[in-house]
């Protein structure tokens, strides 16, 4: 090791916006962050990662409203709720932080004055086109359509005093700095997006004060007026490690400024690469190194959004499939610059195909053979060059094959390589047959060199996934008894001691079987208690979260009279039920719908017996995607009531026959 003091690395996230439950799509972002801070943490970086929650503005306020909150009390709420999220992903952030914090206010009450007093904002007059859920004003020019040209929603006309911030006197060195920082901008493609679309077309000024509300940051020199949310916000990345608007900064400052890395959606390039330098500069500031914008996470090919009901949230999946499963599916599912896709079929695709077969079987199949022929000991080395040196030298050259694909921020491409070690040393199984040579005293020897070569690349592998999937890392290296995990013990092959005693087997990823999971995916979201912060995403006035970004938004959550006449609503009987074989929860009906007596797979065992419930009018829906529920055809489903775990039939007064239809 040596003595000089490990350099530094700042590495951000977007703070989230404190307006609902975050979903899938969000916390991808922190996993990928989360996977990159653990990993120079393990090349030797002092690692500084932050991320947190953005509380001000006027959808947030509106929120508050509609929940019937105060505004502090609402953020309180979801930003616990958003941490409770990352600390479920096991994100392992360095602080997190919180706009509404006091000394966060005061620093931007002072940079906003500074940039008033020098000039770079001054007072006009503010005429135009408003969208609020972005929060932005357009010219006529500007709108597409008569829209919002960002998210496409309907805008207000909106006339206001207000503040704006000269962009256009930084414009001509912000194009000079980031053509001579090819690195500033990543993906490429979205540095000349930047360059083409907003700068060299030349900057308008920007809006940075409101008066139509009062949630956010006063401008101390002029009541009324709050500070711009994306102002508050973007300057998180300086005030809370120490920035000092007075002069002065805090050591933390002088040690981890400028950023490293700011990780955020492809949404939010544009503020972090035009008005984020633009506000550094005007402070006199160095530029954050890297800027890089990531896809997004689509659900089933598409956005998320609560009208079409395919939000997913991250807590959910963790309950139903594990932790580093959805880590897993993260990380390795999406790709650099291409939006990825998230499905039940594709995690759990992964899981088996991945996870299960080629990590999970190696380590099984050789914790098996050293327990049954070396007694769970770890056996003496013995190296065949012929056999073994392509299988060593992968697994010695593996960190800095990885190191160089996350130097990148190619995060799929560095965990597929790690997959291939673990591909190459279960061909390795195959090629050296190890049960063929325990047959054989005269091989003990060899046998034992193959178990442990095996052994060793398990223990390399494990160091590196400890970055990616923590517990299964550290899952592997105690099954290994091993406690040296550091970089440079993962930089050579044959640390490992002879004659250790193995810790015990443990299955790191259980096989799914797809029908059984997905029965038990619906019921238990069918079932679960919903959050205080998940029900605000549906009572919220304002449009949530996953809305408010360039993808058209969808019209609100109402259905329109089409969208309900597509369901076929149909008085049904009850002739008979029993109990289904193989699910405690399930009951099997007959029900008698008019045109044909149908089968319906209902989860009401848990509140009726079967005896009480045959001859009861029902409503079915008789157009459902008939569908199996452990194994039997399930042709429709039952409308219940539901309330305080109470359930009961919605139904017609009976002398409506089976087969009326309800409208
Ligand atoms: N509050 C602003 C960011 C201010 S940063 C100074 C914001 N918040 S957000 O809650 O809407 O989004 C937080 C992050 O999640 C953004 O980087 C955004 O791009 C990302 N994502 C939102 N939906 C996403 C997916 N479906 N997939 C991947 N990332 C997504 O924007």
């Amino acid at each position: 090791m040596s003595d000089e003091p490990k350099k530094p690395f700042y590495i951000t996230t977007a703070i989230a916006y404190t307006s609902g439950k975050p979903h899938i799509g969000n916390l991808y972002e922190i996993v990928l962050a989360d996977a990159i801070a653990r990993f120079m943490r393990f090349s030797g970086y002092d690692v500084y990662f932050q991320t947190g929650t953005d509380e001000h503005g006027q959808k947030i306020q509106d929120k508050a409203e509609a929940a019937g909150m105060a505004p502090q009390t609402f953020v309180d709420m979801i930003s616990g709720e958003i941490r409770r999220n990352w600390d479920v992903m096991n994100i392992s952030y360095d602080r997190f932080i919180r706009t509404t914090d006091p000394g966060h206010m005061a620093k931007i009450q002072k940079i906003f004055k500074r940039y008033y007093e020098q000039g770079d904002i001054y007072k006009g007059m503010y005429e135009g086109w408003y969208c609020k859920p972005d929060e932005s004003f357009y010219t006529e020019s500007q709108l597409i359509d008569g829209k919002c040209p960002d998210c496409g929603r309907p805008v207000e006309y909106a006339k206001e005093e207000a503040y704006f911030f000269k962009l256009s006197k930084y414009a001509k060195r912000l194009e000079e700095y980031i053509e001579s920082h090819p690195d500033f901008i990543q993906p490429e493609s979205r540095k000349n997006e930047m360059l083409n679309n907003f700068i060299r077309p030349g900057l308008k000024d920007l809006c940075v004060s409101r008066t139509s509300f009062n949630w956010g940051i006063p401008v101390d020199f002029d009541p009324g007026h709050v500070v711009y949310v994306w102002i508050d916000a973007l300057a998180n990345y300086i005030t809370f490690p120490g920035y000092n608007p007075d002069g002065d900064d805090e050591p933390s400052f002088k040690k981890y400024w400028p950023a490293d890395l700011h990780l955020v959606g492809k949404d939010i390039i544009r503020f972090h690469t035009i008005y984020w330098p633009i506000m550094l500069m005007a402070l006199d500031l160095p530029l954050p190194k890297k800027v890089f914008g990531h896809p997004w996470l689509l659900v089933g090919g598409g956005k998320m959004s609560k009208s079409k009901g395919n939000v997913i949230y991250a807590d959910d999946l963790v309950h139903s499939f594990g932790l580093d499963a959805i880590r897993y599916y993260c990380l390795k599912e999406m790709p650099f610059a291409q939006d990825g896709n998230l499905t039940y079929d594709l995690i759990i695709d992964r899981v088996n195909g991945e996870l299960v077969n080629i990590l999970g079987n190696l380590v099984n199949r050789t914790m098996a053979m050293t327990n049954q022929y070396f007694d769970g000991v770890i056996p003496a080395k013995c190296i065949d060059e012929a056999m073994d040196s392509d299988l060593i030298n992968e697994a010695s050259t593996i960190f800095d094959r990885v190191s160089e694909k996350m130097a990148d921020l190619r995060i799929s491409d560095s965990m597929q390589l790690i997959l291939d070690l673990f591909r190459r040393a279960n061909k390795y199984v195959d090629e050296t047959q190890p049960w063929v040579l325990a047959k054989d005293p005269d091989k003990r020897e060899r046998l034992g060199g193959v178990l442990y070569n095996l052994l060793e690349v398990i223990r390399i592998s494990a160091c590196l996934i400890r970055c990616y999937l923590p517990d299964t890392g550290d899952k592997m290296l105690k099954m290994l008894s091993c406690s040296d995990d550091s970089m440079e013990s993962c930089l050579s092959f044959g640390l490992l001691v002879s004659g250790t005693k193995l810790g015990a087997s443990e299955k790191l990823f259980e096989r799914i079987d797809p029908v059984k999971q997905m029965v038990a995916v619906e019921e238990y979201l069918a079932n679960k208690p919903k959050s205080a912060a998940e029900a605000a995403n549906v009572i919220a006035a304002a449009p949530a979260t996953e809305e408010t970004n360039e993808n058209p938004p969808d019209e609100g959550s109402y259905i329109t009279v089409d969208d309900f006449g597509k369901v076929e609503l149909k008085v049904g009987k009850i002739l008979s039920a029993e109990k289904h074989p193989d699910a405690d929860k399930l009951l099997i009906l007959k029900v008698d719908t008019g045109e044909k007596i149908r089968t319906i797979v209902s989860g009401i065992a848990k509140y009726y017996k079967p005896e009480e419930i045959t001859g009861r009018t029902v409503t079915v829906v008789a157009n459902l995607k008939p569908a199996k529920l452990r194994g039997i055809l399930s042709e429709g489903m039952i409308l219940m009531a539901e309330h305080d775990g109470k359930l009961s039939f919605v139904a017609s007064s009976d002398d409506i026959p089976a087969g009326g239809s309800v409208r």
